[in-house]
């Protein structure tokens, strides 16, 4: 409550704002518009028989009583809302939330209860006991606490177990999303910016699984475990004493069992996943399974690997522009599929980036390594090669350490029309030897569709013809910012994701 409540409208049409009558939704329904009218009493009478039932079935401290994904469209043209906000002194909507949520956690409190409610229950602000739960990333989280209240953390990008935990291709359909066991191992709960005062209020982390893609309880055993057991020792362990490692060893045994007792687990993603090491010595690449000791084969020379390929066993100097394909192989069979990487070694591959904003993103680990180390991204947008930004413009200066005579700078771009991905409209590049002067080089625009609805990879290009010397390179990003006209994100902002930026 308010939202999500197509249920009780099929039951209790007159307990929305205009009585129609729903059917209780059967397939994932998006967005869910429907939403307790906040300006009746008969409302709140509801609601607290619901929760007095609720209450005498389970003895348990906490109830949740959901606050998420609340659309408010409705209470925005009903009178009795509208009017509520009035009598109540109410700024807007989402003070309306604010009512709403704060007069049922007061119930709650009376019957000796405590509150949790997503952290859309921030908005408007938050009813004086409750505890938080954090999805839409940490930020619900880290402000719940520092407001004193205390806090579940559940962001989807590490503790959503309905999200794919391999490449979806070989995987049962799901929602979205890309969470591999390795992701959920290395997930920190408590948030950094917090003080060792307000981290107490961490009360732990939760995984979570939503069945709408989801149809039997076999497939629920596949998309939580072992997930669930990474989670768990991510929130019992001492991070010092974490360990991908270790776990992945012990997970073995605990395999063998489930085997045993029937368990449906999931054995986790084969892709290989390539790191770059670059330093004095030279450019390392590491090849990276989740896997537990199994054989990496690959090869250099863009032929596809079979098990006669080499054997991966440390990490691979490269010192020359290659495509390495790499699999894992069991009793003779390719896992998964073969991953490939394309490797260049162009004049900026290790030099440094900085950004005049900083991002929070799921998509940002390695911000400034990941568009100088010669990685180019696949057509996976979540391979871990791509930046992704929610920003309208960026701008971004490369200092390459000393001054290099370059022919032409090359910085690729995604578009994804389905993920609210779009191609910028322009980058404009600069030169200049000390950093703080700059020339301009030229504007570059691009002749795609925003409303092409394939997946497109284009490269903004720009040569220059007199091969000049610079140590620093500026570039002026000009994204779109809000998703365009008949987008299903219309008028929200849209996602920039920028790949290596190659100079050659
Ligand atoms: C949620 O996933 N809507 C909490
Ligand atoms: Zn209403």
């Amino acid at each position: 409550m308010p939202g999500h409540t197509s249920e009780v409208f099929a039951a209790y049409p007159e307990l929305s704002c205009s009585g129609e009558k729903l059917t209780v939704q059967t397939g994932g329904y998006w967005p869910n518009k429907d939403i307790f009218c906040a300006g009746k009493e008969e409302t709140f009478e509801f609601i607290e028989n619901v929760l007095d039932e609720v209450i005498e079935l389970f003895p348990s401290q906490y109830i949740h009583i959901g606050g998420d994904e609340a659309f408010k469209e409705a209470w925005e043209e009903c009178p009795l809302c509208q009017n509520r906000i009035s009598e109540e002194g109410l700024k807007d909507e989402h003070e309306l939330q604010s009512y709403f949520i704060k007069r049922i956690e007061k119930y709650l409190i009376s019957k000796g209860k405590k509150m949790i409610g997503w952290d859309e229950i921030l908005e408007g602000g938050l009813a004086p006991e409750a505890t938080v739960m954090s999805w839409r990333g940490m930020q619900g989280g880290i402000e719940a606490a520092q407001q004193g209240h205390d806090v579940i953390i559940t962001p989807t990008s590490h503790c959503y177990f309905d999200y794919y935990q391999a490449d979806p291709e070989f995987e049962p359909e799901a929602i979205g999303g890309f969470t591999t066991l390795k992701k959920v191992y290395s997930f920190e709960p408590i948030p950094d910016v917090l003080s060792e005062e307000e981290a107490k209020h961490v009360l732990g982390a939760q995984g979570n699984i939503w069945t709408e893609w989801i149809a039997t309880p076999d497939h629920a055993e596949y998309m939580s475990i072992p997930r669930m057991l990474a989670l768990a020792e991510v929130v019992w362990t001492d991070p010092e004493k974490k360990s991908w490692r270790q776990f992945n060893k012990r997970l073995q045994q605990h395999f063998r069992y489930f085997d045993l007792i029937g368990v449906n687990y999931a054995k986790g993603s084969y892709a290989i996943n390539f790191e770059t090491e670059i330093d004095t010595s030279g450019y390392k690449l590491s090849l990276i399974t989740e896997q537990y000791k199994k054989n990496i084969h690959y090869t250099i020379d863009g032929s596809e690997p079979d098990t006669n390929s080499m054997v991966y066993k440390h990490p691979i100097s490269v010192d020359a522009d290659m495509i390495i394909k790499a699999a894992i192989f069991e009793d003779g069979k390719l896992m998964e599929k073969v991953s490939t990487q394309e490797v260049k070694l162009h004049k900026g591959v290790g030099a440094r980036i900085n950004f005049d904003k900083e991002f929070t993103s799921p998509y940002n680990d390695g911000v400034n390594t990941k568009l100088l180390d010669g990685l180019k991204g696949s057509f996976y947008h979540r391979d871990g090669k791509w930046l992704g930004v929610k920003e309208n413009s960026l701008e971004a200066i490369i200092d390459l350490g000393s001054s290099k005579k370059i022919d032409e700078i090359s910085a690729s771009f995604y578009q994804r029309y389905a993920s609210w991905i779009f191609l910028p409209e322009t980058i404009t590049y600069y030169i200049s030897n000390d950093g703080i002067d700059f020339i301009k080089l030229g504007r570059i625009g691009h002749n795609r569709s925003i409303n092409d609805k394939e997946e497109i990879k284009h490269h903004f290009d720009i040569e220059l013809l007199g091969g000049e010397k610079t140590r620093y390179i500026k570039l002026f990003i000009q994204g779109i910012g809000m998703c365009p006209e008949g987008h299903p994100g219309e008028g929200e902002k849209s996602w920039l994701f920028i790949d290596e930026i190659e100079i050659k």
